[in-house]
């Protein structure tokens, strides 16, 4: 592999500056397709194609791309367009595997620690979840291991946010969701929209999720086969909550004894989100509750922003510096 003159996090850089007019060559290629974005009016769009130009040129320039290898790309990316459909985002599970969903989730919602940590929000999400009161039991087939969710949504200052809506989805024991088996599950099973009480406080009747596998029947899936990766996801709730004047937390809370939980196939997993689900052998607290003894319990307490919360610093300048191109003009 040859030497680039660009190199993506390293200190040397091309000559930024390209007169109107320059042909194209090899070593200035960069330099000459920036030059044609000059007069974007939008100085946004102008930032984002100059960096994207000198990133995709730094890419090949540093790899060789050989043209075979440019024709795979071309029809990796064709064969994901195709697979798009109402129902199926090839594109954002590409983003998910190359860890880029989580890269754009974790740099727009930096929170120096002081709210719940954020994830994907991923496919199966569906907008107009079922409504619920609090204590329901949203395994509406009965089966799987029964288990206890609840905690309480705070504010910044661990005030009790009364009345957050709190919308949660997850997979059966099997690892399905309710809108992968239509003709197994009945719908809207294992999901819910609740809102909390007067003290911030949720709790719902579920069962213990599993690890499941994303959808890999297609180019993602081949990519995933091809360079000896796994496809799957550990055992998770997935959690949206608001509460008004509030930022909303998307997020999921992860079962510590769950498979992958180390090998995420889309890298969403934070140590901050992982918790036991310890057994309760109590039958008076299993009458209480409603649930067959013993059950399992989760408890997740979740913390909100204001939204006029300032986030921390935006990138330190080590990690600007790393940047080809450095800030726009
Ligand atoms: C999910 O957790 O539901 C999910 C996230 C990313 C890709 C596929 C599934
Ligand atoms: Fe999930």
């Amino acid at each position: 592999m040859r030497d680039p003159e660009i190199q993506v996090s390293g200190a040397t850089q091309e000559k930024t500056s390209s007169t109107r007019g320059e042909l194209f060559s090899e070593e200035r290629s960069a330099e000459v397709v920036v030059a044609s974005f000059e007069d974007t009016p939008d100085s946004r769009l102008r930032q984002v194609l100059t960096s994207l130009v000198r990133h995709l040129h730094a890419f090949v320039k540093d790899v060789e791309l050989s043209e075979d290898e440019w024709g795979v790309a071309i029809d990796v990316l064709t064969r994901t367009g195709q697979m798009c459909s109402d129902v199926r985002q090839e594109f954002i599970l590409l983003s998910d595997v190359l860890g880029v969903s989580m890269l754009v989730e974790t740099i727009n919602h930096r929170t120096g620690g002081a709210s719940t940590e954020s994830t994907v929000l991923g496919p199966f999400h569906m907008v107009d979840s079922p409504e619920r009161e609090l204590g329901d039991n949203i395994n509406l087939d009965g089966k799987g291991t029964p288990c206890l969710v609840s905690g309480q949504v705070n504010g910044p200052h661990g005030e009790p946010l009364a009345g957050a809506v709190v919308d949660v989805w997850q997979t059966n024991e099997e690892g399905f969701y309710d809108v992968q088996q239509p003709n197994i599950q009945p719908p809207g099973n294992l999901r819910g929209l609740f809102s909390a009480d007067a003290d911030g406080r949720f709790w719902f009747r579920s069962v213990v999720p599993r690890h499941y596998p994303i959808p890999d029947d297609g180019p993602v899936g081949q990519l995933l086969a091809a360079t000896g990766r796994h496809p799957n996801r550990p055992a998770h709730l997935h959690f949206i909550v608001t509460a008004p004047g509030h930022r909303q937390v998307t997020t999921h809370v992860f079962v510590a004894d769950s498979p992958y939980l180390d090998s995420d196939a889309v890298f969403g997993v934070k140590d901050s989100l992982v918790r036991d689900i310890p057994e309760v052998d109590d039958p008076v607290r299993a009458t209480e509750v409603g649930l067959a003894n013993p059950f399992r319990a989760l408890t997740f307490d979740l913390t909100l922003l204001r939204v006029d919360y300032t986030p921390p610093a935006a990138r330190p300048d080590e990690v600007r510096s790393t940047v080809v191109g450095g800030a726009p003009s």
